[in-house]
Order: C-alpha cells, then structure tokens, then sequence
C-alpha cells in the first residue's frame, strides 16, 4: 500500500471541471492581476476569519514582508520571533535589515513560549510574530498583554492556521496583523504561491493596500516605497472555489487526527510513551486546531522515518533545524544549546500524512508500520 504525504491530484478530481471552468472564465475575462476575483475572495476570506479587512498577496512570504513594512519596521529594530518554524518567519524580518531575536517553544504545543517573552524584550523591539504552527494558534493572551504593556506590535504568521480559533477568534485575526499561506499544499492551497494579509485596522490596511502596489496613489505617483505584492485573479478565482469545500476538509482532517490518536492507543503505543501525540493547547475550543500537519514525536526517529519510507508510506520533517541555527543567521551568535526544546522538537518530530482524503486503511497500515518498527 502506498501513503503518500498529500495526493493533490486526488484532492482535486471532485472539483476539477469546476476549476477548469473557473480558469477559462478567468482567461475569456482578459484581467489577470487584482480585480473583482481578488475583491470578492478578499471579502470572504475576511469574513471566515472574522476580521474586517484583507489584502490579497502574491504568497504567505509577501504577506509578512507587507505586514512588517506597513508596520513601519526598519533596520536596526528587533522583532521576537518563534525559534521553530519555516524559514519566512524570520527571512522577511532580515529582509527588511531588522534584526530576528528569538525565544524557545513551548515543547507541547511547538509554538512560543509566552513566559520567555519578557526577557527578549530590549528598547529596539519593535514587534512579535507567534507562528501558529502546525495548525494550531499559539497561546495569544499573555503574549498580547505582554505587547501591549510594551508597546509592540503583534503580526501572527497564521499561514498554517487558516481557521484555526482561539477564545472565539480564528488565526490572523487576533493581532494587529495575521498573514495567510496559500501555497499549494496548505489546507486551502492556490494551484499556485499566494497569501493574504489580514487586519481589523482600517489605516494599517489601507497601508497595506498602497503597499502592494509600489506605494502609487494615483498610479505612477507614489507616495511610499512599497513593492509589487500583488496576488493573480487566477489563483483568487481558483481559491474562492476551493474555499468552499474549506470546512469539510478541516473536518475530515479532524477524524483522521482523533482516528490516529485511537489507532495509537489501541496498538499500546501511548501509554508506553513510545509515541507522543499532538497535544491540543485550547481544549475549550473544540476547532482550536486545523491539523495542517500532524506531528508525532519519536526516539530514532531517522531509522523510523527510513523505516516506513521501505514500506510506502512518506513522512517529513517540518523542522530539521531550528531557525537561530541556520547558516545564514550565523552572524547572530547563537550556538546549539540555546534553543533546547525546539532543538529537541527538531530531533523527534514526524509529520504523518493527514490529508482529507486518507483513508481509515491507509491509516491503520501507518500506525501498524509505526508498532512493527
Ligand atoms: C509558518 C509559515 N510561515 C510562512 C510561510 C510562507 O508562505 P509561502 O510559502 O506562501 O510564501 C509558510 C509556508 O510555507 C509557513 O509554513
């Protein structure tokens, strides 16, 4: 039996004539870049995570570099950010000549720990990014009462997160600004890179919006040093039908997830600690976690990893290293050690494929492989 780690080609056949549709009507409209396909899935967008406004952008790395640009961030400011993520999180932060300083996980959750905060603070920090990684928002109370003591703007990297909730919020929509992937293998992918950038402030959004386009109001006369942000009509029209099946696809991950957790239990693989699950941080909030990816936790992780690739079954690992170890922060002076727990994470985690249309079979083959092992 083959488990792939996601089946894009899978997940589309249901929709395919209606995106093949979707495509000739975009291509007969003659308008490709911004317009009312962009307008109309800016609105709902806005609307399923429940904030006033969104802006359309050409990918998730886009929407954070226009957040932190709108923000006013320059070089020499300091931005606190996930030690444990993918590498966007804090490339668009170096982009911009600011500097990344960076605090350790909660290694539960895999998200920041809110208690190291504090500490990080200096009289150059200008903002915080928790990344609400893997689907799941990180704990957001104490870190906004922490940023608004200080003065310091909060920008959520929700690109993993769409629609993940929080007290009643959902990811992006709980800060100042939150930035969404649409990258094809996110749980509402374009069939290509886009983003969004989401806000209940109407001026930081209107900055955004002039942003996007090189800072030109009127055209060809501008009055802020932006970029081109900008998102297809394509990948919008693309979007606003995929969108639609959103909910059912976060739901079936749901089951697989609760359906993983009792496979693992039932092969006694819990109790004896040999695998640790996902734990879920908000258990008020029953749609706390969207189950972008599923993670697991494992000793030999390498050999179990060679191990179910023999038998079929793909797996990654999202991290391998975390972010204050990377090469190309290495004039930053952190050294191993630094960052224990999202170093741990980074040695132990497996993501498990999760996708909406894996089936009851392919998943007790995975736990099976996994209790052979
Ligand atoms: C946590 C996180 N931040 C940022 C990004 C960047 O998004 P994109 O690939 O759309 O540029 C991604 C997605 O790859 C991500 O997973």
């Amino acid at each position: 039996m083959k488990v792939p780690l996601l089946d894009l080609k899978t997940h589309h056949k249901p929709i395919r004539r209606q995106l093949l549709d979707t495509a000739k009507k975009v291509i007969d409209s003659g308008h490709y870049i911004l317009g009312p396909e962009v307008a109309a899935l800016e609105k709902e967008i806005a609307a399923y995570s429940r904030v006033k406004f969104a802006v359309g952008v050409s990918s998730g790395t886009d929407a954070l570099l226009l957040a932190l640009m709108t923000a006013g961030i320059k070089p020499g400011d300091e931005i606190i950010t996930s030690a444990f993520s993918f590498f966007a999180t804090a490339g668009v932060i170096a982009r911009l000549g600011a500097t990344p300083v960076f605090a350790d996980i909660d290694p539960r959750s895999y998200n920041l720990d809110a208690s190291l905060l504090a500490s990080a603070i200096t009289p150059k920090t200008k903002a915080i990014i928790p990344v609400h990684l893997y689907g799941q928002c990180a704990d957001m109370e104490p870190l906004l009462k922490l940023a608004a003591q200080r003065g310091l703007a909060v920008i959520e990297d929700a690109a993993q997160a769409i629609g993940a909730e929080y007290k009643g919020k959902r990811a992006g929509g709980i800060g100042l600004a939150g930035c969404l992937s649409f990258f094809p293998t996110k749980n509402l992918g374009a069939l290509g890179d886009a983003g969004m950038l989401l806000t209940n402030d109407a001026a930081f959004a209107r900055k955004a919006l002039l942003l996007r386009v090189h800072g030109a109001e009127p055209k060809y006369y501008h009055k802020l040093l932006g970029a081109n942000f900008r998102i297809d009509a394509l990948q919008a029209a693309l979007l606003r039908v995929k969108a639609r099946r959103l909910d059912r696809w976060t739901a079936q991950r749901r089951q697989n997830a609760a359906r993983y957790a009792d496979l693992f239990r039932r092969a006694g693989l819990l109790e004896s600690g040999v695998v640790g699950l996902p734990s879920v941080s908000h258990p008020q909030s029953t749609h706390g976690h969207i189950y972008h990816q599923y993670i697991i936790r494992v000793q030999r992780r390498d050999e179990l990893r060679a191990y179910l690739k023999k038998k079929g079954i793909d797996t990654e690992i999202y991290y391998p290293l975390p972010l204050p170890l990377q090469e190309c922060f290495k004039d930053l002076g952190y050294k191993p050690g630094d960052f224990p727990a999202s170093e741990q994470a980074a040695q132990e985690i497996l993501a498990l494929p999760i996708y909406p249309e894996l089936t009851r079979r392919q998943q007790a083959f995975v736990v099976d492989s996994i209790r052979q092992f």
